[in-house]
């Protein structure tokens, strides 16, 4: 479903009235287009630290022109320097209070020289890994920053913190990949920990290659566009929805080559049939088939709760389970959970599907530390407003508030959530799990 406002407020009336009247004025983002080769397309400015170092060996491959700041060889100078499409700032050294500082002074010269839908990183050491109360105060500090600057960007522009862990230096060039460039273009005000992960990306331009895939509700909406993305990326994708979508799912499997498997997850025999279809095991699983039925709790039927319960949190459970103990799922794999914000805030009419979601939040952080002997990350995404024909059924001022309450001012595109699965689908991004990604464009709701 397409958004008119932002068709209206980028036209040049359009634009001239909301401006005129404080209306908000989202931009049209910039996403990641078919055949693009390299993450940035203009200047990447870089800091000074040992982790900026670790980015400069790599940052050719971004984009032609890196920049540093705040070393003796600075070539980017504010007001002089060319707009910057990226930056990223190592904040891994700040140990006290004082040192605190260095974030607005890096920062505030360079926020009027920022290119549209710039991309800005920060990267620290995770605060539970410190011993020093002071330095441990002094890195938690940059989630407070960071949270905010990302509500104080303009113009498209979105902002991450990453926590690097020991070891896990290695792992930078698969996460900035993905966050200082568009495909990433609908996530913003973020905090995610990488860990030392041993299984490295081949070929960045089909990161997925030799992977196979299944995505569950693929036949149309956000799991379609994962189904897409990941065949991009090299993966051999197998679709699964039910049979009622069976038309749509073979046209899609048309398109993309892929196998289907036509079945309802809650099924009794569920896992059987899919263990039975998937002799050759699976290296990325993605839960994505989800339902809502909404009313609130007074109101709420039996049969609603157990629907979406059944769907949204218990399928995932027992399907993984059969598909970890039958050996089906192979090692170093990657498990996704589609959650949802509703997960993390709350809403009104919706106690069994934030019940779910919540439920598969929980699932990863369980599941990860018992799977990373296999070398198998699990995480979710959770999207905030997505334009699905999920969301098409919501009643106009709830989807209206839903699109606007958030620092990019609109809802996400099913690609968005497709670029994130994508990209924690990755060998190099079990240095990733037990998070929850939102995909949200900084909602508003339970940040
Ligand atoms: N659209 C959003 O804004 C949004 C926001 C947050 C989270 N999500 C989550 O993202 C996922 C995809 O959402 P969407 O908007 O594309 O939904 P959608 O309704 O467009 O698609 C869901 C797909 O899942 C399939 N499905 C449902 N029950 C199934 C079952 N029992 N067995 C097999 N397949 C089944 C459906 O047939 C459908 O093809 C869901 O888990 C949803 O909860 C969506």
């Amino acid at each position: 479903m397409s958004d008119r406002y932002i068709d209206f407020a980028n036209s040049s009336l359009g634009h001239r009235l909301v401006a005129a009247i404080g209306l908000p004025s989202p931009v049209r983002l910039e996403r990641w287009q078919a055949g693009r080769l390299r993450p940035v397309e203009g200047a990447l400015l870089l800091s000074g630290g040992a982790l900026a170092d670790k980015v400069q060996a790599f940052a050719h491959k971004f984009t032609d022109a890196t920049y540093r700041y705040g070393t003796e060889a600075s070539t980017w100078i504010p007001g002089h320097g060319p707009t910057l499409k990226a930056v990223v700032f190592d904040a891994s050294g700040l140990q006290h209070t004082d040192q605190l500082k260095q974030l607005r002074e890096f920062f505030q010269p360079l926020l009027k020289n920022l290119d549209y839908s710039a991309h800005l990183v920060i990267l620290g050491r995770a605060p539970e890994c410190l011993g020093d109360p002071f330095a441990a105060s002094a890195q938690r500090a940059l989630e407070g920053f960071s949270r905010s600057l990302a509500k104080e960007l303009r113009s498209g522009g979105v902002l991450q913190l990453l926590y690097v862990g020991e070891g896990a230096e290695d792992q930078l060039e698969g996460a900035l990949r993905f966050f200082l460039s568009p495909k990433s273009a609908y996530i913003s005000g973020q905090v995610l920990r990488l860990q030392a992960c041993a299984t490295p990306v081949e070929d960045w331009t089909r990161p997925l290659a030799g992977r196979k895939a299944l995505v569950t509700g693929a036949a149309r909406g956000i799991g379609a566009s994962i189904a897409e993305t990941l065949a991009r990326d090299g993966a051999e994708v197998i679709l699964l929805d039910v049979p009622q979508a069976k038309a749509d799912l073979d046209a899609l499997a048309a398109r993309l080559s892929a196998r289907t498997i036509t079945l309802d997850i809650c099924a009794e025999d569920a896992a059987a049939q899919l263990i039975e279809h998937l002799p050759d095991g699976l290296d990325i699983l993605l839960h994505n088939a989800g339902i809502t039925r909404d009313k609130t709790l007074a109101n709420m039927t039996p049969e609603y709760w157990d629907a979406v319960l059944a769907v949204n949190l218990n399928a995932p459970q027992v399907l993984t389970k059969a598909l970890l103990d039958s050996g089906t799922l192979h090692d170093n794999a990657r498990v996704v959970l589609l959650a949802s914000i509703s997960g993390i805030a709350g809403n009104r009419g919706q106690t069994n599907y934030a019940a779910s979601k919540a439920g598969l939040i929980g699932l990863a952080q369980a599941w990860a530390p018992l799977l990373q002997q296999r070398g198998i990350s699990i995480n979710a995404v959770a999207p905030g407003f997505i334009e699905t024909q999920m969301t098409a059924h919501i009643p106009f001022g709830l989807r209206e508030a839903g699109r606007r309450m958030s620092s990019l001012g609109q809802g996400g595109l099913p690609q968005d959530v497709a670029e994130a699965v994508a990209w924690l689908g990755q060998p190099g991004s079990g240095a990733v799990t037990g998070q929850a990604l939102r995909v949200c464009g900084q909602s508003l709701l339970g940040a």
